[in-house]
């Protein structure tokens, strides 16, 4: 065993460090995915995929601010079928792969879901929590707000799959864990927490307009990170299934504070926009010399020591 165990578990995939690509990041080719694998992340989320091709939202969409990012991409891909075939491409890469997917209804949800586990991803992740589709679309956000919806999207999923099912909450909820446990109870193997906080608008005070092509975007980066921590936390108290940090994390003392909130491993957006590949490699040997410094052996002893249980 190395000096530093940094591997953790997910529903059964062992991953050599917890640091994943978080989905929408450089992951919509598998050029990128795999490049991203061999940068040294631990597992890589895809972009969220759907049943259709989807244009997303009109430029810009994406927006700097203060402590992160705003964005307003809209769910953009190529559907499904194209997906698969660049997912074809994707021999070789030496991490687990998440396949991360969207839809409309529990049962658009189950086929999708069905499409992508019959390829080489290792689990799927449900992308319930999208906060950027147009008003009267039944994606996303509207179904990760809802205990019953999401409920019944997991069920339906489980009983079309055989992979680990991940299901990707939205912050912007009054109650995290009542989501949490619906998806819990209905068979979900673990949880991605959290997706992006919103919504957030930025004017352009010369142009007097919102900069965003769709107005409204969610917000991500190191501004997050205390709101989303605090959400790993409280569903630490509550769920038994194993949960994945995301929002905000840039250096290995934000996986070590994620970790002690209770999360078994992180994901990672912003850091990457900003860094490309080379955040991951960064982040673990920062991670590895927190933990030499302050004797931990392996991440395991960190998850969920900040409860004091
Ligand atoms: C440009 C951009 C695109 C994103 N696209 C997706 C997506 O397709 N599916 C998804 O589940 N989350 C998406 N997200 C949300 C991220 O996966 C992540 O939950 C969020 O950015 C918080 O993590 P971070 O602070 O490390 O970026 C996107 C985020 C950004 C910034």
């Amino acid at each position: 065993m190395p000096a530093f165990d940094l591997s953790t578990r997910i529903s059964g995939i062992r991953l050599d460090n917890p640091v994943i690509l978080a989905s929408g990041i450089l992951d919509v080719s598998s050029g990128l995915l795999k490049k991203m694998a061999d940068s040294g992340a631990g597992a890589v989320v895809t972009k969220s995929v759907g049943l259709r091709p989807r244009k997303g939202n009109p430029n810009p969409t994406v927006v700097a601010v203060h402590g992160g990012l705003l964005n307003s991409m809209g769910l953009c891909n190529p559907g499904i079928s194209e997906f698969l075939k660049e997912l074809g491409g994707l021999s070789g890469v030496k991490v687990p792969v998440i396949g991360s997917v969207y839809a409309g209804s529990p049962e658009e949800f189950a086929h999708v879901a069905k499409e992508m586990s019959a390829s080489c991803v290792r689990a799927v992740e449900l992308n319930v929590s999208c906060p950027n589709v147009g008003k009267g679309e039944c994606f996303g956000e509207i179904i990760g707000k809802s205990p019953k919806l999401v409920a019944r999207v997991v069920s339906k999923v489980k009983s079309a799959i055989k992979k680990p099912v991940i299901v990707k909450l939205t912050p912007n909820v009054s109650d995290i864990v009542e989501i949490a446990l619906a998806a819990e109870k209905a068979g979900a193997d673990a949880i991605t927490a959290v997706n992006t906080f919103g919504p957030g608008m930025v004017i352009n005070v010369d142009a007097r307009r919102p900069v965003l092509g769709g107005l409204f975007g969610g917000m991500s980066g190191p501004a997050v990170k205390p709101l989303a921590v605090a959400c790993v936390y409280k569903l630490h108290e509550s769920v038994s299934i194993p949960i994945i940090g995301c929002g905000g994390v840039s250096t290995g003392k934000d996986v070590a504070e994620y970790m002690m909130a209770g999360a078994s491993a992180v994901e990672v957006g912003t850091a990457v926009y900003y860094d490309g590949g080379r955040a991951f490699g960064r982040i673990n040997r920062e991670l590895a010399s927190f933990m030499r410094r302050r004797g931990i052996k392996a991440v395991g002893e960190m998850v969920g020591c900040a409860h004091g249980k």
